[in-house]
């Protein structure tokens, strides 16, 4: 898709097909992922790829019971490997720049779903803890952002911005 129609175009959506997706797009779109920019090129994250129906469903009661979540056929998880980064860049590393390259990375994932045709939305709001057990992550592994991905099953709303002249300002 053109790059500015397809900025225009993605809406989140939260609900979703039981069409699996493709292993193909799966493979396109952690490659996209692959190649978001990030501090020193360390890529101080990692993803989990989350298939599984009890897996999804358990990450849906860790999103604040967001339950609409289990019914994406996929769901990405994002998280920030602090310790990778802080090796070079010390605090600045292990506080920023780690959560930086995996919302960076999950950007270009949601970006490159939509580019395929499928539905996402970021989930930010769920218990830190809850999800390292349910994905296995290690205490120095902090999940950033879950991503359901699939096929639509309702259309999204069409959100609001504020105007550029309040979030720009010219020094
Ligand atoms: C950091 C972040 C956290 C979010 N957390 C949630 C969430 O937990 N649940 C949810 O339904 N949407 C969540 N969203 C999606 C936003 O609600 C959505 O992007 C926003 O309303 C704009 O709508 P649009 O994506 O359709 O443009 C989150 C988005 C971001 C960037």
């Amino acid at each position: 898709m053109e790059f500015m129609k397809l900025i225009e175009d993605r809406h989140s959506v939260r609900a979703y097909e039981e069409t699996p997706v493709e292993q193909s797009k799966l493979d396109l779109i952690l490659h996209a992922a692959n190649r978001a920019p990030s501090a020193g090129d360390l890529q101080a994250y990692s993803i989990v790829v989350v298939c599984r129906p009890e897996v999804r469903q358990a990450l849906a009661v860790a999103a604040a019971g967001q339950e609409w979540l289990a019914q994406a056929p996929l769901i990405l998880v994002f998280l920030a490997e602090p310790e990778r980064s802080s090796e070079k860049y010390g605090g600045r590393g292990e506080r920023l720049y780690a959560v930086q390259d995996a919302t960076i990375a999950c950007a270009y994932a949601q970006l490159a779903a939509h580019d395929r045709g499928l539905a996402a939305c970021w989930v930010g709001a769920f218990r830190t803890g809850e999800v390292q057990r349910v994905v296995g992550a290690s205490d120095g592994q902090v999940p950033v952002a879950l991503l359901p991905i699939g096929y639509a099953a309702e259309s999204p709303f069409i959100t609001p911005r504020r105007a550029i002249s309040e979030l720009v300002r010219e020094v």
